[in-house]
C-alpha cells in the first residue's frame, strides 16, 4: 500500500519539511519510491525511501502547500518515471494516489486519442490528464476533479493540487483510506493519520465517495454528485506508532489478522473461477517453455522454504511435476543437474535474500528457467528472475513472516493450477480447487475471531521450555512453521517433525514437560495422526491438537483443541499456519518479548 501526504498552510511554514518529515512516518506502509511537489518548486522524485528523497531535494525547494508520496508497487517497476506525484500534460495539475483505478487503460485510449501523451505506464497519470481535459470545459478545478472521479472505476485514495489555485488540495477516497488534519490557518491530508499528529490530533476520516477541497482556513465535503456532506471531526490520542500498528500492540499480529485480506489481493484478477484458470500475468511470456518443464526446483530460506515445502505436495499431486525443495544456503554448494527443462522457482517476501538470490544466478548458470515468487515488487530477485509471480500481500514489517507465507501459499496454488492445466488437469478439479481459494478469507476470519482462546492457550503453556510440532503430508511443512515462529520470536527449543518420524527418535524426549502440538486435521492421514495422539499420551505428554472444527473425538484424546474449519487438503495448510502463528505471537508476549524484533534476526538477510 502507498502513502499519501499534503499539506497547505498559511502561517509561512515550509510546506517540503513537513512533508518530507511526514514521509518517514508513513515508511511502514512501504516504499520503493518516494516523491514531492509543490506549486512554488516543483517536482522531485526518486526510486527509493525517504531518505533518497531527501537527498535530491534542492536547499531551495520549498512551498506553503503541497503533495507527497511513498510508492508500494504493485503495477509497474519502482523507477522515477513511475514515482508520485504524476501531472497532467500542462504541468499544472498534480497527484498523488493510492489504490488501483481499474479502467485506467479505456480512459487512457480515450485521451490519447484527444492528444494526450503520457511519461510513464501508471494509471495514476491517466487520472491527472483526466482532469486537465475536465479542466478545458469546465472551467473550474473542482467541477473538473468532480467530473473526472465521477469516470473513474476502481480504488483510490487521491491528493490533488492545480498551480491556479495553489493554497487548495483536493482529497478523494474510494477504498484507500485517507484523513484530513485541522490545524490552526493549516491543512493537511493524509493515508493515515500518523504524519498529521506531530501537528494536529484533529482528524476528519473521509469515506468512499467523499471529495474533500482543504484550504489554509478550512475544509469542505461533498459527495461525487456534489452534494455536500459533514463527517465528524475526531481528537485522535494515539501516537504515531500506534497508528502505525493499525491499533494492534505489534505489526505481526496486524499482519496476521490481514490475513483474509492478503488472500483477497492475492487471488485478485488472477483466478477465473467458472472455467479454473490461473491467469498469472507475469508467467505469460514462458508460458510455452513451463509446458515443457519436466522437473521443478524450488529455492528459499525460513518461511519461503516451508511455502516451498508445500508447493512440492501441491504440484506433485496436480500438475504430475516432479519437485525438489532446496534450502537455497545449502542448494548453492551442491553440484546440481540441471537444464532447459528444468524450472527452478525462488521463494521469497523481501527478494533481497542473499542465499536465495545466489541460488537463482547458480540455477541461471546451470540453464534452468528461473521463475520467482516475491512480495517486493522490483526486488533482485524479481528482477533476475526470468519471470514470476508477485504476491501483492503489502509490505511485512515484522520481522516473523505470518501473510507473506499465507500470501506464498496462495500464489503457489494460482501456480499449481497454471502448471496442471498444462498438463490435463480437469476443468471439474480446477473449479472446485478455485472454488475452495474464494473461500478461504472468510474461513481465516473465522480462525481470527478464536483469537482469545489461542492467547489463553499460549498463557497456559508459557513456562514450557520445548515444543514439537508434528504433521503429515501437507501439514509435515506446517509443524516447521509452528516451531519456526515459535523458537524465533521466544527463543524456546521448538522442532517440526514428520508425525511418522516420531517412532525414530523424537518420541524418547516425551514427558509431561514436553508439549507437542499435533497437527490432525479431517484429511486423508488422519487415523495416523490419531495413533500418534494416543502413542504421546501413553507417555504423559501434553498435546495440543489443530483439529477440524466438528471433530469431538480429537477432544476426548488432546489436552487441548484448536479448531479450524475444513478445506480441501491441498489449502488446509492455509489455514493452519494461522493459529500456530497466533500462538507464537501471544507466547512471546506473555514472556514479555517484541515479537516484531526479535533478537539476533533481520527482517531481510542480505548476508551469506
Ligand atoms: C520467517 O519468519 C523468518 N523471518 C525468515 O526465516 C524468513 O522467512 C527468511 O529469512 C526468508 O526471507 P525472504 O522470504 O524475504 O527471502
Amino acid at each position: 500500500m502507498c502513502g499519501i501526504f499534503a499539506y497547505t498552510g498559511s502561517s509561512g511554514k515550509d510546506a517540503s519539511k513537513i512533508l518530507l518529515d511526514g514521509l518517514v512516518s508513513l515508511e511502514y506502509r512501504g516504499y520503493d519510491s518516494a516523491g514531492i511537489f509543490t506549486p512554488e518548486s516543483g517536482s522531485v522524485k526518486t526510486p527509493g525511501a525517504v531518505a533518497e528523497l531527501k537527498k535530491k531535494v534542492p536547499k531551495k525547494f520549498n512551498g506553503k502547500s503541497g503533495i507527497a508520496h511513498l510508492r508500494w508497487a504493485t503495477h509497474g517497476e519502482p523507477t522515477e518515471v513511475n514515482a508520485h506525484p504524476h501531472s497532467d500534460g500542462s504541468g499544472e495539475l498534480w497527484i498523488v494516489h493510492n489504490g488501483i483505478i481499474e479502467n485506467f487503460k479505456e480512459l487512457k485510449d480515450k485521451l490519447t486519442k484527444k492528444g494526450h501523451t503520457f511519461r510513464s505506464s501508471t494509471d495514476t497519470e491517466v487520472l491527472a490528464h483526466l482532469v486537465e481535459e475536465y479542466l478545458k470545459t469546465e472551467k473550474n478545478f473542482e467541477k473538473a476533479a468532480l467530473a473526472a472521479l465521477n469516470d473513474v472505476r476502481g480504488t483510490y485514495g487521491i491528493a490533488l493540487q492545480y498551480k491556479g489555485e495553489p493554497d487548495k488540495i483536493i482529497a478523494a477516497r474510494m477504498g484507500s483510506p485517507i484523513v484530513l488534519g485541522l490545524g490552526d490557518g493549516e491543512h493537511f491530508i493524509a493515508s493515515d493519520p500518523s504524519p498529521i499528529l506531530p501537528h494536529t490530533k484533529k482528524v476528519v476520516f473521509l469515506e468512499d465517495g467523499d471529495v474533500a477541497i482543504i484550504t489554509p482556513d478550512g475544509h469542505t465535503i461533498q459527495k461525487l454528485d456534489s452534494s455536500s456532506v459533514k463527517r465528524e471531526t475526531t481528537e485522535i490520542d494515539w501516537s504515531a506508532e500506534e497508528v502505525q500498528k493499525g491499533g494492534y500492540q505489534h505489526f505481526m499480529l496486524k499482519e496476521i489478522m490481514e490475513g483474509p485480506e492478503v488472500i483477497e489481493n492475492t487471488l485478485r484478477g488472477r483466478l477465473i473461477a467458472q472455467t479454473g484458470m490461473a491467469k498469472l500475468g507475469g508467467l505469460e511470456a514462458v508460458a510455452e517453455e513451463l509446458s515443457q518443464i519436466e522437473r521443478i526446483i524450488i529455492v528459499a530460506c525460513g518461511s519461503a522454504h516451508i511455502a516451498g515445502l508445500i508447493g512440492e505436495y501441491m504440484i506433485e499431486e496436480f500438475a504430475g511435476i516432479p519437485v525438489e525443495v532446496e534450502h537455497a544456503s545449502e542448494f548453492r554448494y551442491r553440484s546440481p543437474v540441471l537444464n532447459q527443462r528444468t524450472a527452478l522457482i525462488a521463494i521469497s517476501q523481501s527478494g533481497e535474500t542473499l542465499d536465495t538470490l545466489e541460488a537463482v544466478r547458480e540455477g541461471k548458470r546451470r540453464g534452468a528457467l528461473t521463475l520467482g515468487i516475491v512480495n517486493a515488487v522490483g526486488s533482485t530477485i524479481a528482477r533476475e528472475t526470468d519471470a514470476g509471480v508477485y504476491n501483492h500481500a503489502g509490505p511485512e514489517v515484522s520481522v516473523a513472516s505470518t501473510k507473506a507465507l499465507i500470501s506464498e501459499l496462495v500464489a503457489l496454488t494460482l501456480l499449481t493450477i497454471f502448471l496442471g492445466r498444462q498438463r490435463g488437469m480437469s476443468e471439474k478439479t480446477a473449479q472446485e480447487i478455485a472454488l475452495a481459494l474464494k473461500e478461504l478469507p472468510n474461513k481465516v476470519q473465522h480462525i481470527l475471531g478464536s483469537s482469545k482462546e489461542i492467547e489463553k492457550l499460549a498463557t497456559k503453556y508459557a513456562s514450557m521450555r520445548d515444543f514439537i510440532f508434528i504433521g503429515r503430508k501437507y501439514n509435515y511443512p506446517v509443524a516447521f512453521e509452528g516451531a519456526l515462529k515459535l523458537k524465533e520470536i521466544s527463543y524456546i527449543h521448538a522442532e517440526g517433525y514428520g508425525a511418522g518420524e516420531m517412532k525414530h527418535g523424537p518420541i524418547a524426549m516425551i514427558d509431561e514437560n514436553f508439549p507437542t502440538f499435533a497437527i490432525v486435521p479431517k484429511d486423508s492421514v488422519y487415523e495416523k495422526n490419531v495413533s500418534n495422539i494416543h502413542e504421546i499420551k501413553a507417555r504423559k505428554g501434553p498435546v495440543i491438537a489443530l483439529a477440524t472444527e466438528g471433530d469431538n473425538e480429537i477432544a476426548k484424546l488432546a489436552d487441548d483443541v484448536i479448531y479450524v474449519p475444513q478445506t480441501l487438503e491441498m489449502l488446509s495448510p492455509i489455514l493452519n499456519v494461522v493459529p500456530l502463528q497466533l500462538f507464537a505471537y501471544y507466547f512471546a508476549r506473555e514472556k514479555g518479548l517484541n515479537p516484531d524484533r526479535p533478537r539476533n534476526l533481520a527482517k531481510s538477510v542480505t548476508v551469506e
